[in-house]
């Protein structure tokens, strides 16, 4: 069979393929990756190579494992996309709610996407202004507040790994009310988080905003990585 003939009956979840990527496989890999390729890649990178058709991020594979399990987007008619770029995680969303307007934000610039239902804007979460003018912006541009609102946002790290990590918590904290702002009465969240000291306190406002939260790994995720995805779903808007 031809490459190109394989290529299209790659589907996810891949079975896992043992041995290491070929050196060939992983230039390419780096090629299509615009150089920033991870220097193992794995099942998921291999995916994103494969794929006639790849999406614009290896991260894409986390949203679809959610979405597999907990069935976040489907039904979703309005989705915000909060960190999108370069837009793996909003492919997917607009692929998996086939009756959804998506909106991309992202500090740094995205690609246009050619699916009409997604539009894109630029904001940086962490300017004070610029954030707590996103929900109206949000809302006009989808025509009402989101039933699901993504964030796999990602501070600038700087390599020690307990600040790092408590970053994540600060950054998520300052978002709360962005979050209130976007979201219809009964929506959900999906936030990235890293395990650290200031997530019990995030978690116990969290915990008051919505019906239900949970703490769930991605198979997509690197092995060992400090990364986890909070579910929750049924917001409960203040009164
Ligand atoms: C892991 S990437 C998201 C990947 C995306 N989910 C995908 O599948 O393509 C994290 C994103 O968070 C964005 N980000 C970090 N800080 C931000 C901020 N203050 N405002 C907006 N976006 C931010 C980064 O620019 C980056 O694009």
């Amino acid at each position: 069979m031809s490459k190109a003939g394989k290529a299209r009956v790659v589907q996810f979840p891949l079975a896992k393929k043992r041995g290491e990527p070929s050196t060939l496989l992983k230039r390419a890999l780096n090629m299509r990756e615009g150089g920033v390729a991870h220097k193992n890649p794995d099942r998921f990178s291999r995916a994103r190579f494969l794929r006639s058709e790849p999406y614009r991020s290896r991260s894409a594979f986390k949203l679809i494992d959610l979405e597999q399990r907990f069935a976040l987007c489907r039904e979703k008619r309005r989705i915000v996309d909060l960190g999108a770029a370069p837009g793996g995680w909003t492919q997917v969303a607009a692929e998996a709610a086939p009756k959804s307007s998506v909106l991309a934000v992202d500090k740094k610039p995205i690609e246009p996407f050619s699916d009409p239902r997604i539009r894109v804007l630029r904001c940086d979460l962490e300017d004070e202004e610029e954030a707590t003018s996103l929900p109206a912006r949000a809302i006009e541009e989808l025509g009402g507040k989101a039933g699901l609102v993504l964030c796999d946002v990602a501070p600038n790290t700087l390599g020690l790994s307990r600040l790092d990590n408590a970053m994540f918590a600060v950054l998520v904290t300052g978002l709360l009310p962005v979050v209130e702002g976007l979201l219809e009465e009964g929506g959900d969240w999906v936030v990235k988080i890293r395990h650290s000291a200031e997530e019990k306190e995030l978690w116990k406002r969290v915990n008051e905003m919505f019906g239900e939260i949970r703490a769930v790994r991605s198979v997509a995720s690197r092995r060992g990585a400090n990364e986890i995805y909070w579910v929750a779903r049924g917001f409960r808007a203040a009164k």
